[in-house]
């Protein structure tokens, strides 16, 4: 048997490695015609699998390159890819990252490149494949990719990103619910550009098919035609002519044990959703520390001081507040006193160091009084001096700690709201060592959660998103839009009722393979997921003990026992690679988590940070053995045996 001589590999990794420069075109610019997309979403106990759909033609007469790209939300693995060429399947296989690398880099050196490479530019994952398309033919890209998803503001939210680059004429989308709890709404709002908070625009009503099929199931359609696509993609403010560009959003919830949640077990597996509704809030101790820097000069102070109002105006009487401020230097606020106290510098960024020494103003109780002082103080926040990010994190650090050491204080919990530019440029200018170093400091402070809203154009967002990530929270980006204010309360909400402190899962079962067990705090409309597997069949997993260490003291809550309404092999092995991904970035010793994550990724085929996607494609309509290809080099045993390079033309 005869193949090509001429490979073309394509590896995929879900790192950067080509940024693709958005293409404007008119119509006459455009060779190929995207005659169909369907994006199918099936969702089954909040574990989404989505495939992607795109049916491409070739109008010229030569051959020519076309581009298929997709927008991964934040957290999705792609689990699949495939190719259909002139009625032929290529499909894609996942490697380790360096035998990847390498396939390729051969397949470079030998003159064979021809594949283009790239995933993910800012926010998003992004996914990017070229390939020749002969004249007047088709290829039809189908690609996976699987998540899980979160609870916030008490729903769940599917984000399908839409954006073919040009009008289709048979745009479907369509998601499928399936839970086993009665759902309790299911809602498509607004179209979001994807920057932006919705402000729920008529003009962007999707106006989708939602159709409820029963007590526990859903379908939703959407499927805008081509005028619809255009009269989207210019309220999303695009060009008509590259068509719809945006975000579909399905929100949906489901009714739930207001106490210790539920287990849904089968066939050795098992997940715990836990979302306790009927508690009382905890009092917190909100640690706000502000960049008052030059370069917050403008709008930027002008956010902040409203951002940090909305905020005050919002806490209960049971909590405390710090508020921490740093431009070249870092100063505290002694609210009640309404003076500054200078911080000095620690820079050996060490527990054990005396920084207590410093008289450092205890936290103000946020009663009306307190609230008042605070906002006059707010108000006479100056833009100015440079950027000491670390000296500020750090001191939030350590008052937390000197709150925390202290016997006689009441036990609040702890959050640190971090409100910048995200350029650091006094102390510490790496964002990737501040990253580590606050990381660092945190973990011997029982992780205390860190939230991020950042402000401005110029702000880095990829960094203060893994500075959250990596400290138990989430960032969010204000944007100058008129909804501002609306988007910092919607920040804030999801942070300002913390209801469990230092939740612990414990089954009296024989599991094993269990995802994090210990949350250090959960909040008010969100959820805590624990999968593992478990031995015997018969055994009952029955014990939850999610314990408030707080002024209620511990609780013990008991969750009810159910049956999943799909297999939940594949959410646990997510789960489970996403927390040793997240685990191995902060181990000194990577190696032992690598493998892990490594077998495991390969085992159910998904795309990671140690993983890539190869794809090997004909490239040109010359026959060699495979035999040969082999010997060359360019393939490996592996790939040789499977046979899944033996493509015949
Ligand atoms: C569309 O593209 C063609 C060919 O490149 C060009 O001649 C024409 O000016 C373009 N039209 C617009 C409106 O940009
Ligand atoms: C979604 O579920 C339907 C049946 O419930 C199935 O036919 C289809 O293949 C599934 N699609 C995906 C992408 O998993
Ligand atoms: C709802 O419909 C789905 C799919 O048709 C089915 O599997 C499920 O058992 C039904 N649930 C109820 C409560 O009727
Ligand atoms: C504080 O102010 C709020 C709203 O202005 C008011 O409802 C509340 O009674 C005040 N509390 C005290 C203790 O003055
Ligand atoms: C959290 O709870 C565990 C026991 O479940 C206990 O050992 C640990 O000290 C607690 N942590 C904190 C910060 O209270």
């Amino acid at each position: 048997m005869r193949v090509s001589t001429n490979w073309c590999l394509v590896v995929i990794t879900s790192l950067a490695i080509a940024r693709l420069e958005k293409v404007t075109k008119n119509d006459s610019e455009i060779f190929f015609k995207i005659y169909g997309m369907d994006i199918i979403s099936n969702i089954s106990n909040r574990f989404v699998k989505t495939l992607v759909v795109s049916k491409v033609k070739n109008k010229e007469n030569v051959a020519k390159e076309t581009t298929f790209t997709v927008v991964l939300p934040d957290k999705a693995f792609i689990s699949e890819f495939v190719m259909e060429i002139g009625g032929k399947s290529y499909k894609a296989y996942v490697k380790e990252k360096e035998e990847a690398k390498q396939i390729y880099d051969e397949a470079v050196a030998s003159g064979r490149s021809a594949g283009h490479v790239a995933v993910s530019t800012r926010n998003s994952n992004k996914f990017t494949v070229s390939v020749n398309i002969e004249p007047e033919s088709k290829v039809i890209f189908f690609l996976t990719y699987e998540e899980l998803l979160e609870r916030k503001n008490d729903q769940y939210e599917l984000i399908v990103n839409i954006h073919p680059g040009q009008i289709v004429k048979d745009l479907n989308v369509k998601v499928q619910i399936n839970e086993n709890r009665p759902l309790k709404f299911v809602k498509t709002p607004s179209l979001r550009s994807g920057n932006e908070i919705s402000n729920n625009e008529d003009k962007l009503n999707p106006s989708s098919d939602i159709q409820i099929i029963n007590s526990t199931t859903a379908v939703v359609k959407f499927n805008p035609d081509s005028e619809d696509q255009r009269q989207f993609a210019h309220h999303l403010g695009n060009k008509e002519s590259d068509g719809l560009s945006g975000q579909f959003v399905v929100q949906y919830d489901v009714e739930r044990d207001p106490y210790g949640g539920e287990v849904l077990l089968q066939d050795g597996y098992f997940v715990h959703f836990f979302a306790p509704s009927d508690l009382e809030p905890l009092p917190k101790h909100v640690l706000l520390v502000l960049d008052s820097s030059g370069s917050m000069g403008g709008r930027e102070i002008v956010q902040l001081k409203d951002a940090v109002k909305s905020i005050l105006n919002e806490l209960r009487e049971q909590d405390i507040i710090s508020i921490i401020y740093f431009g070249s230097s870092v100063s505290v606020w002694d609210i009640a006193q309404e003076i500054r106290i200078p911080i000095r510098e620690v820079h050996n960024f060490n527990y054990e160091e005396p920084f207590d020494q410093l008289n450092l103003p205890a936290p103000s109780t946020a009663d009306n009084r307190t609230l008042i002082k605070a906002k006059r103080l707010i108000d006479s926040l100056r833009a100015d001096g440079g950027t000491n990010m670390i000296g500020g994190l750090e001191a939030a650090l350590y008052l937390v700690k000197i709150g925390q050491d202290h016997p006689n204080d009441k036990k609040c919990q702890p959050i640190i709201i971090f409100l910048t530019d995200g350029l650091p440029n006094i102390g510490i200018y790496s964002t990737e060592s501040i990253t580590d170093i606050v990381t660092r400091l945190n973990a011997a402070n029982n992780k205390i959660p860190i939230f991020s809203l950042s402000f401005g154009e110029m702000a880095d967002k990829q960094f203060l998103k893994k500075l959250s990530l990596k400290n138990q929270g989430f960032s969010r980006h204000i944007y100058k839009a008129a909804d501002a204010s609306l988007q910092i309360q919607e920040f804030y909400k999801q942070v300002s009722s913390p209801l469990l402190s230092n939740v612990t899962f414990k089954y009296n079962a024989e599991v094993k393979d269990v995802t994090k067990r210990t949350f250090p705090i959960y909040f008010k409309g969100s959820e805590l997921v624990v999968t593992g597997r478990y031995d015997n069949l018969d055994s009952n997993i029955n014990i939850v003990e999610p314990i408030s260490c707080f002024d209620i003291g511990p609780k013990v809550l008991q969750p009810t026992v159910g049956k999943p309404v799909t297999s939940l092999e594949r959410l646990w092995a997510y789960l489970t690679v996403r927390q040793l991904l997240d685990e191995r970035e902060l181990a000194d010793n990577k190696k032992e988590l690598t493998k892990k994550a490594l077998d495991l990724a390969l085992k159910y085929s998904f795309v990671t940070d140690i993983t890539s996607l190869v794809v090997v494609k004909p490239n040109e309509i010359t026959r060699i053995s495979t035999e040969d290809a082999y010997n060359e080099g360019r393939l490996s045993r592996a790939d040789f045996d499977s046979g899944k390079l033996l493509i015949s033309l």
